[in-house]
């Protein structure tokens, strides 16, 4: 099995990656590669039509997404991670968010029952709107969206922080750990 996280910051190793890594710990025996969106050029959505009309799983302007989309249809889940900026996503992750939803539902969900989730890093507020955004995505596609025993959250500003919100972490295990349950139980 394999599980790919996409990670909307633009700080290498910084407060979400580790939070990714966190919650790829608990997923035992599975691959996973983590992916920074910001090492890919992804354009905004023209609203063309023309993955609607293509029907070939991919967007007709933009090389760099289809390379992600492919992870995703080679995946069996997917992992979700962004910074909160200003009480969103971050720019790059949503142009992802928009292409990933559009591709999806102009080729039938191809992803449908697979496992996504989302986790949300920011200094102080606005965690909440941010994982909406990702889960939004994610069911819309028809992905299975496990939770964890909080929502998929820390609070953490300085690069590293993350490390010292021993509840955050806690969150993120969890949700690692209902992740391989749940990779199990729909194999
Ligand atoms: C442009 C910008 C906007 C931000 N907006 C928010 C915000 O609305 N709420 C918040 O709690 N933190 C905000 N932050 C702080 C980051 O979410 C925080 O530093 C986070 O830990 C960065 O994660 P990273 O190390 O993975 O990039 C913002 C940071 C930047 C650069």
């Amino acid at each position: 099995m394999k599980i790919i996280a996409f990670n909307g910051s633009p700080r290498k190793d910084g407060n979400t990656s580790i939070a990714i890594d966190t919650v790829f710990e608990e997923l035992k025996n599975i691959e996973t590669n983590q992916i920074y969106l910001y090492d890919y050029e992804i354009k905004p959505c023209t609203a063309c039509s023309a993955c609607v009309n293509n029907k070939d799983c991919k967007c007709a302007h933009d090389a760099d997404f289809n390379k992600l989309y492919q992870e995703i249809l080679d995946s069996d889940g997917i992992i979700l991670g962004s910074p909160v900026y200003v009480a969103s996503v971050t720019g790059q992750m949503k142009l992802f968010l928009d292409k990933l939803a559009i591709v999806s539902k102009a080729n039938n969900d191809p992803n449908a029952r697979k496992v996504g989730s989302s986790i949300a890093v920011g200094r102080r507020a606005g965690h909440l709107p941010t994982l909406q955004a990702m889960n939004s995505a994610l069911l819309v596609c028809q992905f299975i969206v496990p939770g964890s025993s909080y929502w998929n959250m820390s609070i953490a500003g300085a690069k590293g922080a993350v490390s010292e919100d021993s509840e955050g972490i806690g969150i993120f295990r969890q949700l690692g750990k209902n992740m391989a349950w749940l990779l199990e139980k729909l194999q």
